[in-house]
This record gives C-alpha cells, structure tokens and sequence, in this order.
C-alpha cells in the first residue's frame, strides 16, 4: 500500500458570509502528482492556499507528513507554492531568486549553488542566472518560479497553473520535463490547470470541483469513463447525457425504444452518459452492428479533419453528438441509423454533490 503523505478532512472556507469550500476532503498519497481541475471561481487557488498556510480554512483538518498543519504558519510547513501571478523578487536575480528559500534556511553555500544550478538547467534557463525579471519574458518567469519551489524539495509542491504563459509547443516540452523531474524526485504533487488534456495526460490523480465541493477523485481513466456525477461527465471531454427509465435490469426505457446499459440500472429516472466517440452510423437498420440502435436524421455536421462531427436528432426531437473518427470522404445525410455498444455507455448515478 502506497503511503498517504497529506489528508484533507471536511475543509471549509468563508470569505465573509459567502462559503467558497464545501467540506472538501481528499488524500495524496507519496509520489503522485495530484490535479485539481475546475472552472474559474471555484475554488482551486483557495484550497492551495490553505495547504500552504496563506489562509486558515474555517473548519476540518489538514494533515501533512503526520502532522496537524491547518493552523501553523506557512514557513513552519515544508510546503512550496508556485502562485498563479508567479511573483518573482524583482530587485534579485533569476540565481538569487531560486536560491532564496535556500539561503533563509542556511544551507551551505556548494549545495545552494549546485541545487540552483541544477533546477535552472531542469526549467531550460541555463545561463540565465544574472538576469533580473524585468529581463525574462512571462514563459520564462513562470519557469523560474518553478525552479525556485523545486529546489526546495517540499513535502508536497503545490503548482497553480505554472505553465499558462507558455506557448503550445513550450509548455508541452515543459510539462514532460516537469513530470519526469517530479517522479524522478518522487516529489508530491498537487497541480493546478484549466487544461482538461494535461490533466489527463500528466496525472495519477485528478480531482474534479465545481463551486467549492469535490465532484470526485480518481484516475484520469476512472474520471473520463466513470464518472460520478453529469457534471464531471461533462466537464470532462464531451458526452452525450440521455434520461432514460430504469428498471432493476440492464435494459433501460428511452422513449419508445429500449436501451441496453452497461450495468443494472435502479427503477426511476437516471442518467446515461454515452461518449461522441462511441456512437457509429449507418445507412441501414441491419447494417447496425451493436446492442443500441436507433433511427435518427442528420441536422449539421462538421468536418475537422481527423472526424466528423455529427449533430444528429432522434424521434423523440432529443440532440446527439456523434464523432466519426476517419471518415474518409463520407459524410452522412439525412436518415440514418446510430449505433453504440452497451459496454460504451455509463450509468451516471448521483444527480448531484
Ligand atoms: N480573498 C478573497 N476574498 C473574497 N473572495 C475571494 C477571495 N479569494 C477568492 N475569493 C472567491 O472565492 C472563490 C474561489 O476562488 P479561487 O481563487 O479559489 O478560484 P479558482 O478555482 O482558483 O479560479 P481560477 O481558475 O479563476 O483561478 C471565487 O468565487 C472567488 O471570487
Ligand atoms: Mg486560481
């Protein structure tokens, strides 16, 4: 069993009479790079702040490295954050810069040097050290943002969205570098984006919030193909949400027509999630290959080069997504038929947190 390193229980937070964080609990266990994806406003930055003691939560408990940390000062927690805004001090160096939590804990002078060193080189800013940050360009300061929590080799490195002022390409080459040094380091992690791609692609963890509450924690696998609520459905990639009635069974009412879910659906009205990806099409009910069939016209669709997308309406007036990865030069007009596979459908069984 992988080792627990920090522990969130039932976190709250005011900021005056408005509740920003719902009772948030979660854990991280050693080593793994935890991300927290949600809209803007909902309350990332507030929860990395409390972690590193910037603001005091107004209930629950935060556990770090075995101790009780939720109401002791930043500089007595063995946290590093990189803040969204990167402030860098603008009368130091780019060198002086990242070897400053260093200094402040009176580390000889050889180490100092070869752990900056070290970290520049990691962040691709060699030779950059006697620079001051006037002289760096905004991608280049958020690098060194980061080489300066790195080289503090924290109990848990907390990350709000290092990388946001880096072009496509830099960021990407960054975000490998990064992931690597933090394994390499066996450095805790906990990430903060907007980017739903680099959380799935970098994460062991991902945890999904909306408006202060926890949707759910999971793998990147477990967040896109089983998730808990049709917000984190949503939020995540796009899908199809469809109501159908349940019935003790796999078969689900949808209309006229039955459905075959991919697991035993309650009796009563749930939600099944089905992936544009999933869905296939065809000219003819028998040409249909798969549990669900169902008749239905072709509104819109766009060609994206790699698939189509297809806006399609059934019987019932209701609007589906369906991507045709390499269409060739087919596109479908018209009345056709779609089809998905009961195993690529998921019952969503919470409505809500
Ligand atoms: N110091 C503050 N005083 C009052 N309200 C605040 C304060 N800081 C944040 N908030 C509010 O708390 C909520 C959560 O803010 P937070 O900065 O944590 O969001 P976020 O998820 O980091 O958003 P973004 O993705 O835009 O950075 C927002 O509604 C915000 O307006
Ligand atoms: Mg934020």
């Amino acid at each position: 069993m992988a080792e627990i390193v920090m522990e969130l229980k039932d976190i709250k937070k005011f900021f005056g009479n408005t509740q920003v964080i719902h009772d948030v609990s979660f854990q991280v266990q050693k080593g793994d790079f935890v991300t927290l994806l949600g809209p803007s406003g909902c309350g990332k930055t507030t929860i990395l702040r409390m972690i590193a003691g910037f603001y005091e939560p107004d209930g629950g408990t935060i556990r770090l490295a075995g101790r009780q940390i939720e109401h002791i000062p930043p500089y007595k927690r063995n946290t590093a954050m990189v803040f969204q805004e990167y402030a860098l001090f603008p009368h130091l160096t780019v060198y002086e810069n990242v070897a400053y939590g260093l200094h402040v804990r009176n580390l000889d002078e050889s180490k100092v040097k070869q752990r900056v060193n070290d970290a520049l080189k990691l962040m691709q800013l060699k030779g950059m050290g006697d620079r001051y940050p006037n002289q760096m360009s905004g991608g280049q300061q958020q690098r060194v943002a980061v080489a300066r929590a790195l080289v503090m080799k924290p109990d848990v490195l907390l990350l709000d969205e290092p990388l946001s002022n880096l072009d496509a390409k830099l960021r990407e080459s960054v975000r490998v570098e990064l992931r690597a040094i933090q394994r390499d380091m066996g450095l805790t992690t906990i990430y903060v984006t907007h980017d739903q791609q680099e959380a799935l692609s970098m994460s062991d963890s991902v945890i999904i919030m909306q408006k202060g509450h926890l949707h759910q924690q999971g793998t990147p696998h477990e967040i896109y193909f089983a998730p808990r609520t049709p917000f984190v459905a949503d939020f995540i990639g796009t899908t199809n949400l469809v109501e159908v009635e349940g019935t003790n069974a796999l078969i689900v009412t949808y209309g006229d027509t039955t459905l075959m879910a991919d697991a035993v659906c309650p009796a009563g009205t749930v939600t099944l999630s089905i992936r544009p990806e999933s869905i296939r099409l065809a000219d003819t009910e028998d040409e249909a290959a798969a549990e669900n069939v169902l008749p239905v016209q072709v509104a819109y669709s766009m060609f994206l080069g790699e698939k189509v997308r297809y806006f399609l309406k059934d019987a019932t007036g209701r609007e589906w997504l369906a991507d045709i990865f390499d269409p060739g030069r087919r596109i479908f007009e018209g009345d056709v038929w779609m089809y998905f596979r009961a195993d690529r459908t998921h019952v969503i069984t919470e409505s809500a947190v």
